[in-house]
């Protein structure tokens, strides 16, 4: 969708939003899938509740894109433009043991930012990749660190009420890979808190997570992570690679050989191909063992 050259965009520009015409969402998603479109970089958190009523007076479909790793996108010229908040570095500020971070700031970065200052608990998170944001949303997970245990204050759009607002941590349930944000809530800033432990056995943490990861899943290859959710009491990795499916692929949507729950990018790979893979996969595991998988990864398909 284009809106270049149209009224709202001079508004926009008014209130110092740079538009970016026909952005391909393939270079700004980790599994290198997607159309394009229009972006919209918002740099002043404090006008998104103007420029979303501008859109939505206008009738312009807007979607938000935080770190793009956890997202499958259609293909082709999208119907909607994409708001996103520029990456700041560092984008954290430390106090005590509370770590108050940008929703646009890198999540590991951010991990090892408090690490140096000897603030401590996310170690697990080290190696997921994307943005505050996107983890706070998702409730970020791995080797039994959450990052929902650690929030205690959330700013963010609120989109049933089209302004900005904070809520206190307790008033957000953070659930496996799910929280109560609205889907259509956009994460602005967060304050941690954080248990201190020194440097040095913060360090030692990180590496075990780090070979771990290494050890298992194909970080040097396009992918989303996890594609779907384990159900309660089991492994969605464990059932695709019982049922002999590391590999399988359709164009060049993969099952990466590493771990079956990465459905990996070999190449050129379109969003049809990685949705025949998922819808594959889903029905033969569902007919072996029953269990009905739900995505882990959000799919942006109109
Ligand atoms: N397994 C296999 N074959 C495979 C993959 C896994 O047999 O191809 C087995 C493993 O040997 C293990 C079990 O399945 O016994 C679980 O595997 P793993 O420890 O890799 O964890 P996972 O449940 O597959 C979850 C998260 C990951 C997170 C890891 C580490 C989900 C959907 N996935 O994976 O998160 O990194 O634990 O804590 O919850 C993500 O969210 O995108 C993600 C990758």
């Amino acid at each position: 969708m284009r809106i270049s050259n149209t009224p709202i965009a001079a508004r926009l520009a008014a209130l110092g939003v740079e538009l970016r015409p026909g952005v391909s969402l393939a270079e700004h998603t980790s599994l290198g899938i997607g159309g394009t479109t229009d972006e919209l970089l918002i740099r002043r958190y404090e006008t998104l509740p103007e420029v979303i009523r501008d859109l939505k007076n206008e009738g312009v479909p807007y979607k938000f894109l935080g770190g793009g790793t956890n997202v499958l996108v259609t293909d082709g010229e999208l119907p909607w433009i994409v708001l996103h908040l520029p990456s700041t570095h560092p984008g954290v500020r430390v106090e005590g043991n509370a770590a108050f971070v940008d929703a646009a700031a890198d999540l590991g970065g951010t991990v090892t930012y408090c690490a140096k200052r000897d603030l401590g608990g996310m170690e697990g998170l080290i190696g997921v990749p994307g943005s505050i944001g996107g983890a706070l949303r998702m409730n970020a997970g791995a080797y039994g660190t959450q990052i929902g245990s650690y929030v205690r204050e959330v700013e963010l759009y609120r989109a049933a009420s089209g302004e900005n607002e904070t809520l206190r941590g307790d008033d957000i349930r953070f659930d496996y890979r799910h929280t109560s944000f609205a889907p259509d809530d956009i994460m602005l800033r967060v304050k941690l808190e954080l248990p201190p432990n020194p440097y040095q056995e913060i360090v030692a943490g990180i590496r075990v997570c780090n070979e771990k990861r290494r050890a298992s899943q194909p970080l040097n290859q396009k992918s989303a992570g996890c594609i779907f959710k384990n159900p309660q009491g089991a492994s969605a990795g464990r059932m695709i690679d019982e049922l002999g499916l590391k590999k399988l692929r359709v164009g060049d949507a993969m099952i990466s050989d590493r771990h079956a729950n990465f459905f990996v990018n070999a190449g050129n790979a379109t969003c049809d191909d990685m949705l025949r893979l998922v819808d594959d996969v889903r029905e033969r595991v569902k007919k072996a063992f029953g269990f009905d998988l739900e995505n882990e990864v959000i799919f942006w398909k109109n």
